[in-house]
């Protein structure tokens, strides 16, 4: 059987008072998966991917990743949170969230730079990345004036140069033209057939068909109400519906009855 990454157990979370997300939510995350977590806007998205990132903490159950269990306290020991970050990678929706030095090049080396390798490895390593992503031409500019395709890139990469055992982006395909949009899926599914584990959140259903067998679906109540096959979720009209990630309305046109189906995205 696979090694088990994460497993979330009984899990509750509240922001404040009366903003109840989670009630008893329970997931597994096995090594080497790559799965994408669906729901609409609200849905919980990203307060569940910043959970497995330990960014933010259960209230009630557990979380246990790497056969550890992971609470704010164990987080504020340094050692330990660096080296969960360096094995978890966060690819933020917001890019401009994730960049803040002067020069893409100086972006990139941050992260090795924190770890304390030589700053031969630290060269090494930022030169492969920008070479695997293909960002020469970006070194030297200013991640703040870049594109947003561009900056996604330069988010990706400053992840990527820690060689990450699991990479985690809140819904990466927002934003981006369609060739970036396909430049990023073509590169996810290659980092997965490596062996790295992929979570996106999307509600962009053709990104999830392109990138992962399996599909979570979170309730607009937040509450996770499918995980199995994306294949079959997609197919599941009145589920996706439910959930407010389609909406399709009949109505007759000439002679014909006639369905149109809205897409988020
Ligand atoms: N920092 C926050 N403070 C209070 N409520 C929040 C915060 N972030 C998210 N929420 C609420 O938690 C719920 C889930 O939000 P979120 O995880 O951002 O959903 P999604 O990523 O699917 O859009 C929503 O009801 C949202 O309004
Ligand atoms: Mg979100």
């Amino acid at each position: 059987m696979a090694e088990m990454l994460f497993s979330l157990q009984g899990v509750g979370f509240t922001y404040g008072r009366g903003i109840d997300v989670f009630r008893n939510l329970n997931l597994q995350v096995a090594k080497g998966e790559s799965l994408c977590l669906l729901g609409a806007n609200g849905s919980g998205k990203s307060t569940l991917l910043k959970m497995l990132c330990a960014l933010v903490f259960p209230e009630e159950g557990r979380l246990i990743a790497f056969d550890r269990e992971i609470t704010e306290q164990l987080m504020e020991n340094d050692r330990f949170a660096q080296n969960f970050h360096r094995r978890v990678g966060f690819i933020f929706q917001n890019s401009d969230a994730q960049l803040f030095t002067t020069r893409v090049e100086d972006e990139i080396a941050f992260g090795p730079i924190q770890l304390g390798l030589s700053r031969a490895e630290v060269g090494k390593r930022v030169d492969d990345v920008i070479g695997m992503l293909q960002l020469e031409e970006l070194r030297e500019r200013s991640p703040y004036l870049l594109s947003g395709g561009e900056k996604k890139k330069v988010a990706v990469a400053s992840v990527l140069v820690l060689n990450p055992e699991v990479l985690i982006l809140d819904e990466p395909t927002n934003g981006l033209d369609p060739r970036t949009q396909r430049w990023l899926i073509d590169l996810l599914l290659e980092l997965n057939r490596r062996g790295c584990t992929i979570i996106t959140s999307t509600h962009n259903l053709e990104l999830a068909h392109a990138l992962s067998r399996r599909a979570l679906v979170l309730s607009e109540q937040h509450e996770l109400i499918y995980d199995g096959s994306t294949a079959e979720v997609l197919a599941n009209r009145k589920l996706l519906q439910e959930v407010n990630l389609i909406d399709e309305y009949c109505h007759i046109h000439g002679e014909r009855e006639h369905i149109h189906r809205y897409v988020h995205n």
